[in-house]
């Protein structure tokens, strides 16, 4: 029945739309069939398509569900063979056959574990982190998901917030061209593709901006804020054709984003014309009782189905409550039947209807040669070179012995890092192992934990490793942080390295010999002491199934680092929040008048000429965000504007020319900045506003140019317009947020 009228669909509206003079596209077909499918549709079944449920791995728990269509998708099965049992119910046994879609947290690969998000934002690379979301999306695809939840592109400027680790760092340009990489990524060149997968963007909104850096917090920040900073990176992933995306734990201002109507219905409906699926958070509807907005369950269904969650994750409230609710007149047809629209246009899109089942048995690519390749790439194009005096590093040839030491050189499950559901630890390449293999016997390797795990505090073992560490040439720590110690539900107030690993550095430093510090970790650490005891530092976040060679490959200088920090590092906690784009104030950063050892005993209390700084930390972080050294050296000249005075819808060209002043081919990342110096309301004083990688051979030169919109310079005004005022601006072009050429040019009034 519903075959033959989706077959006479085209032709139905063919005649409708003749009488319009108006082109029949393919979305025009897809809606009819849509509102078709809609109209044949009981209340029941429509409200079994918003229930999400999780797999219990036992297909039997679910068959009555399925088949009376009171479920339409589920999160974390992930055997082939029973989405298919499930998926032939849902099309075979249920009366109108609509598929059931099937999703997984598939954050930072599947089975290839690439480098966590903020470490993938570290290479600064859209189009391999484009690549890498396509390797995962391969596999999991493999297995029956077609949707994902990710990207998360929650603006992240607390590193005691333990899902930093998820984030693409602190900047909101950055991580709206990477998390769009992301998206294109998952979904491919089309979403019906069978290896695409749906991307879910969240959390919507400003989850990272949670009080205190700790999970599931509230948020206050006002609309400009939210705009300025928190949505533009949600507002280009949907510009991407993000299919679907997650509302947030957290309230603003008082209301829980799954009962947001202004984020779900003003901003993301009205104004950015979103028409994917808005799924909420895992149990988020039921967590509006205990926010105290809601009553009870039913009252969090009718809040939660009103303000345009289309799907609840996990608690079935609106299955409880929908028909209820609709009969009281609490909740609409409409807004029932808008989010089912938009759930069967996520099922069409994915192809599922033609295609419900995934094939079985076919050889996976998990792990394979091309995926391994690109996992080592990504994990390589991420690591940051923090400091390296002298030129400790590369290693240098004639070496003959090394130690290598520290709970995270061979620690093939926590390198992997947070969000590994899949991931299987015996695919993992461990640092040790790839020193090995890289070494073969022509360096001998004296290895030495130390400590056990990185919250180690027995030190029994610290004479073994600094014996060793004396034997050597060279001595390599891996310190860092277990993978356990970031992600969800993971902040930690005290972001130093955990356990005795900072007594274990200081305990090597005896050893009289060059020490590099290489960190695994989920976060910006507090590590100001161990880079000061360090010869050179290498940051190498939690980088994945393929962490060991990328980070042999950068230790040996195969690959010249290149990663640039996408989050500022704090040299103490009390410094959080500490972010570049930060307001100039008007008492803008100077010369601290005195730090605290400076201040005699009994000196009266004075303020006059101070600003706005720590006395025990001043006013600087440890490292700035878009830091990062290499093996060669970079010189910036010649900035040339094509013009210092512009005007409404012109474009400014900046260029200047770069060239490699060292010895070494390298790549570096060139960052263009500016800073409204008078707004209508106070502006950062600097803001990301493109960057490029540049490859140069040593001694080359290149010009590296940029087009500037005057809408780049656009930004939120009080009557939440986006505006961009007449005025002088300054630009930076250089290697990282606190370097640069510096110039300024003026936008006037047209
Ligand atoms: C809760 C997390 O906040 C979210 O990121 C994740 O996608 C869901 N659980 C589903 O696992």
């Amino acid at each position: 029945m519903i075959k033959k009228f989706n077959f006479l669909l085209p032709f139905i509206i063919s005649i409708i739309f003749s009488c319009s003079n108006k082109k029949i596209t393919a979305v025009d077909v897809l809606e009819a069939r849509i509102d078709t499918l809609l109209h044949l549709m009981s209340l029941d079944e429509k409200i079994g398509q918003m229930n999400q449920l999780n797999s219990t791995g036992k297909v039997n728990d679910f068959f009555e569900l399925i088949k009376s269509g009171q479920v339409g998708s589920f999160l974390n099965e992930i055997d082939p063979a029973k989405i298919n049992e499930m998926q032939k119910i849902a099309v075979e046994e249920c009366r109108l056959r609509i598929p059931l879609v099937f999703a997984r947290d598939v954050i930072h690969g599947f089975k290839t574990i690439l480098p966590i998000p903020l470490g993938q934002a570290a290479t600064w690379n859209p189009e391999l982190i484009e690549a890498g979301a396509g390797v995962a999306a391969t596999e999991a695809s493999e297995t029956g998901i077609r949707w994902t939840f990710a990207p998360m592109i929650d603006i992240s400027r607390d590193p005691r917030w333990g899902r930093i680790a998820e984030s693409l760092g602190e900047d909101p340009l950055l991580t709206s061209i990477l998390g769009a990489s992301m998206v294109k990524g998952f979904q491919g060149k089309s979403l019906s593709a069978s290896n695409s997968i749906a991307a879910c963007v969240k959390h919507y909104a400003a989850y990272g901006a949670v009080e205190g850096g700790r999970d599931y917090n509230s948020v206050t920040t006002s609309e400009q804020a939210l705009r300025e900073i928190y949505l533009s990176s949600f507002k280009a992933s949907v510009d991407a054709g993000a299919a679907t995306l997650m509302t947030s734990f957290n309230e603003i201002n008082g209301v829980p984003s799954s009962c947001n109507e202004f984020l779900l219905k003003k901003v993301l409906r009205d104004e950015w014309k979103f028409n994917g699926v808005v799924v909420s958070d895992w149990a988020s509807v039921e967590e509006l009782i205990p926010h105290g907005i809601c009553v009870d369950g039913k009252d969090a269904a009718a809040k939660a189905a009103n303000a345009g969650v289309d799907i609840e994750m996990v608690s079935s409230l609106f299955s409880q409550h929908l028909k209820e609710l609709l009969k009281e007149g609490k909740v609409t047809e409409k807004a029932i039947d808008d989010a089912v629209r938009n759930i069967l246009r996520l099922k069409y899109r994915l192809g599922l209807f033609k295609n419900p089942y995934v094939k079985i048995n076919v050889k996976s690519s998990a792990y394979s040669e091309e995926h391994l390749k690109l996992a080592r790439e990504l994990a390589t194009q991420s690591i940051v070179l923090l400091k390296n005096k002298r030129n400790i590093l590369p290693l240098k040839k004639g070496i003959k012995t090394i130690a290598v030491i520290g709970p995270l050189a061979d620690a093939p499950y926590d390198q992997m890092g947070t969000w590994v559901l899949d991931g299987d630890a015996k695919f993992t390449q461990t640092p040790l192992m790839a020193l090995k293999q890289e070494f073969s016997n022509k360096v001998k390797i004296l290895y030495e934990k130390g400590l056990e795990f990185s919250r180690d505090k027995n030190k029994s073992n610290f004479k073994k490793a600094l014996k060793a560490s004396k034997m050597a040439d060279a001595v390599i720590i891996f310190a860092g942080e277990e993978s356990i110690l970031s992600g969800e539900a993971r902040c930690r107030a005290d972001i130093s390295l955990p356990g005795a690993q900072s007594q274990l550095i200081e305990e090597m430093k005896n050893s009289g010999k060059p020490i590099i510090l290489v960190i695994l970790a989920g976060r910006p650490l507090t590590i100001q002491k161990e880079c000061d005891l360090a010869d050179a530092v290498l940051y190498a976040w939690h980088p994945g199934t393929m962490g060991g060679p990328a980070i042999a490959d950068i230790l040996l200088g195969k690959v010249l680092p290149s990663g640039k920090l996408p989050v500022t590092f704090p040299k103490m906690v009390g410094q959080i929040p500490i972010y570049y784009s930060h307001k100039n104030t008007g008492r803008p950063v100077g010369e601290p008048l005195e730090l605290i050892d400076d201040i005699p005993v009994a000196a009266p209390q004075f303020s006059v000429g101070n600003y706005c700084y720590y006395l025990d930390a001043g006013d600087q972080p440890l490292f700035p965000f878009g830091y990062g050294l290499s093996y060669t050296t970079y010189k910036y000249t010649d900035l040339d504007l094509s013009d210092t005075i512009i005007s409404a819808g012109d474009k400014l060209k900046i260029s200047c020319n770069i060239s490699n002043t060292g010895n070494f081919e390298g790549t570096e990342i060139v960052q263009l900045y500016t800073r409204d110096l008078v707004g209508s309301l106070t502006r950062p004083v600097k803001e990301l506003k493109g960057f490029q990688r540049i490859t140069l051979k040593p001694g080359e030169k290149k010009q590296v140019i940029f087009m500037l919109s005057t809408d780049d310079l656009s930004y939120w005004n009080a009557n939440m317009k986006k505006v961009a005022e007449p005025g002088k601006f300054r630009i930076w072009l250089g290697g990282s947020s606190e370097s640069g050429l510096e110039t300024e040019f003026t936008l006037c009034e047209r």
